[in-house]
């Protein structure tokens, strides 16, 4: 049976902890699924793989692109795109008709917005009202990264106690989970304890009611991994020795054998 949206509500009532990580391609959105995650981001952190040097260029054609085939591997977890930076806070209509055609062109559950400032409260409530689910994010947002940087956010009182009031805000503007990056754990306990939707964190802590990591980190595929990541295997290196094996034996004659 797919996971829904509120398949996910009803865990952290139950106390049930929810494991996600992110996808870009069939291929591995197909193992992910296949081994168990729960919830499948098709995150804008994909810039790793488009080469580009943080999120703020993936466009929503590019994003439609990758989710097309990430839903081709998905049959058990629930999927969710992020909305570009600049495809959505302009305008109600703008979130609307990006949110609009990531649902319907690429048969996600749901999408994924950053901020909980009055006017993304504003544009969330409608996409909500109009029958899109919508996943929030708080703490560093990374589309923010020329004002933020990649710091951890919500250090000072007045910043956790703003991140807190997004937070709650985000809930009754109708998200049905909210992501928070890189904050302190005793604030991402807090607004855990608060809000009656499951927070998902990313470098908050272990009191989060789900926990996500970017894909290409826990593989080891990244260049540079952020400092709460944890690799479980270093596909770098795994496949640099399997070229480098291929091209020795190729150049030696030794492959293929005859
Ligand atoms: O784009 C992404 O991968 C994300 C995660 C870091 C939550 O937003």
């Amino acid at each position: 049976m797919p996971i829904t949206t509120h398949k996910l509500i009803q865990w952290k009532q139950e106390g049930r902890t929810i494991v996600a990580l992110t996808a870009w391609d069939y291929a591995i959105a197909q193992l992910l699924d296949s081994a168990g995650v729960d919830l499948i981001l098709v995150g804008d952190s994909m810039a790793v793989v488009l080469g580009y040097e943080n999120t703020l260029p993936v466009t929503l054609e590019e994003i439609i692109h990758h989710a097309k085939a990430v839903r081709r591997g998905v049959s058990r977890a629930l999927m969710v795109v992020d909305l570009p930076f600049l495809t959505y806070q302009e305008s109600i209509q703008q979130a609307m008709h990006s949110a609009g055609r990531v649902l319907k062109e690429t048969g996600a559950q749901a999408v994924k917005l950053e901020g909980g400032y009055p006017q993304m409260l504003e544009i969330i409530a409608r996409l909500v009202q109009a029958g899109i689910p919508v996943m929030g994010h708080v703490g560093l947002t990374p589309q923010s990264v020329h004002q933020l940087g990649l710091r951890q956010q919500g250090k000072t009182d007045t910043d956790a106690q703003r991140i807190l009031q997004e937070a709650i805000a985000l809930e009754q503007a109708g998200v049905f989970s909210l992501v928070l990056e890189h904050i302190p754990a005793d604030l991402a306990l807090q607004i855990t304890q608060k809000l009656s939707i499951p927070t998902i964190g990313i470098g908050a802590g272990k009191d989060c009611d789900g926990q996500i990591l970017v894909t290409s980190d826990v593989l080891g595929l990244s260049a540079r991994q952020p400092p709460f990541a944890k690799v479980y295997t270093n596909l770098r290196q795994t496949i640099t020795k399997a070229v480098e094996d291929y091209g020795m034996e190729v150049r030696e004659g030794k492959f293929p054998e005859s």
